[in-house]
């Protein structure tokens, strides 16, 4: 006799979040797929990662750390970094100018730059009291907002970024009542650097308003220029201020992304809080990785900087092609590999209806694969972008831009 299989007629549980929607970079890959299909040769300038794989010297330096038979090397790590002594203090002064000798700050290890990002409002006290959050999300790198507003509802305020104000927001910005700054220089995906002065005067109003700041400073190692300034080398000589600015190895030795080795440097207060809410949340980094990065800063900076300089390189190649092209820029990329374009209101005879039209319409017809960030295109220069010049070129005259 048949029997039926129990919990056969029962619905399967649902999600207890609201619905997101297809992402972005789903359907770019989905478009991308059936222009693969239709036998047209990509060319992806989409992908946010460097390719390869890290510095030899970082990779030979974790091999041998990870046969260590001693035990601190293998054992939770959580606030701190038994075992390799000092990582947060050298991972950090491989990032900035001033010497912080005898400067009251403090250091934590982490596991990456990302997975601190959302325990922020927490290490304000957000658990208790609504927060009103300034970010540079728009455009921008979306974790900071996606916690604070989305999964912890805060007030998120995002700061003004633009071609008029070369993407960088000005203190007036700034809405009365914020009690947290999370800003993000040099910027993804602008490339935009912060200057002395801009950090100067920033500090100055957070340390009058008590406002804590915080930066990401992901990509601080691929500056490709002096004017490039840490909050770190600023904010040391604002001693009533709290601050954080953050470190990360994913894109400082190559691609190290798989790694999760970063540091933060700040003061020690907030640094604390931090601590507290981290602590109850991972239990530190991988120690022979953080071996290996700490080797490849402080002995192989010849590696670091052929790395800095082959991104200069191609988003110089980029840049040199959309332009003759007739694309706009939105600002000038001083950092990074990022190169981000004014979406062209016309391209292949036709007018734009936003920038997701323009990429697809790119896709389908030159394979050239960018990320839609209405109303701006981000190219990327992470693939060999020195080696395609001639078919990037091909695309964007096939397109025949005009805005
Ligand atoms: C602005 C920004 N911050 C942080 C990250 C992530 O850094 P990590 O790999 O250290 O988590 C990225 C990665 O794309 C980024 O673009």
């Amino acid at each position: 006799m048949a029997t039926e299989r129990p919990g056969a007629s029962i619905q399967e549980p649902s999600s207890m979040l609201p619905e997101g929607g297809q992402n972005l970079f789903q359907r770019i890959k989905e478009v991308s797929t059936r222009a693969e299909a239709m036998d047209i040769e990509l060319i992806r300038l989409s992908i946010g990662q460097p390719e390869g794989y890290p510095l030899v010297s970082a990779m030979e330096k974790a091999a041998e750390a990870i046969m260590s038979r001693d035990q601190s090397m293998h054992e939770y790590q959580d606030n701190g970094s038994p075992g390799v002594p000092g990582f947060s203090e050298g991972f950090v002064k491989a990032h900035i100018k001033t010497p912080l000798e005898g400067e009251n700050v403090a250091y934590l290890p982490t596991p990456g730059t990302k997975p601190m990002l959302g325990l922020f409002p927490l290490a304000c006290g957000g658990a208790d009291r609504k927060l009103t959050i300034a970010t540079m999300t728009n455009p921008g790198y979306p974790t900071p907002k996606d916690w604070a507003r989305g999964y912890l509802g805060h007030n998120v305020f995002e700061l003004p970024l633009n071609p008029e104000n070369g993407f960088r927001f000005s203190i007036k910005d700034i809405p009365e009542g914020t009690d947290l700054i999370m800003i993000n220089y040099p910027h993804n995906p602008s490339g935009q650097v912060a200057t002395k002065e801009q950090l100067e005067e920033l500090c100055q109003y957070c340390q009058n308003k008590g406002i804590r700041l915080v930066n990401d400073a992901a990509y601080m190692a691929l500056s490709h220029t002096d004017e490039s300034t840490t909050l770190t080398d600023v904010a040391v000589n604002y001693p009533g201020l709290s601050w954080i600015e953050l470190f990360s190895s994913s894109k400082t030795l190559g691609n190290a992304t798989g790694w999760r080795i970063g540091a933060a440097v700040g003061s020690p207060i907030f640094i604390k809080d931090l601590a507290t809410i981290k602590g109850n949340t991972d239990s530190g980094f991988a120690a022979p990785l953080a071996a290996g990065v700490l080797y490849a800063v402080e002995h192989d900076k010849a590696g670091i900087e052929a790395n800095r300089a082959k991104f200069e390189r191609r988003i110089k190649v980029l840049t040199d092609i959309i332009k003759n092209n007739g694309v706009q820029l939105a600002v000038e990329p001083q950092a990074g590999f990022f190169v981000l374009t004014k979406t062209p209101r016309y391209a292949f005879g036709e007018e734009m209806k936003d920038a997701e039209d323009f990429n697809t319409r790119m896709i389908y017809q030159t394979g050239i694969v960018c990320v839609p960030f209405h109303p701006y295109i981000r190219l990327a220069g992470c693939t060999d972008v020195e080696a395609l010049a001639p078919k990037i070129d091909a695309g964007f005259k096939k397109a025949a831009v005009s805005y």
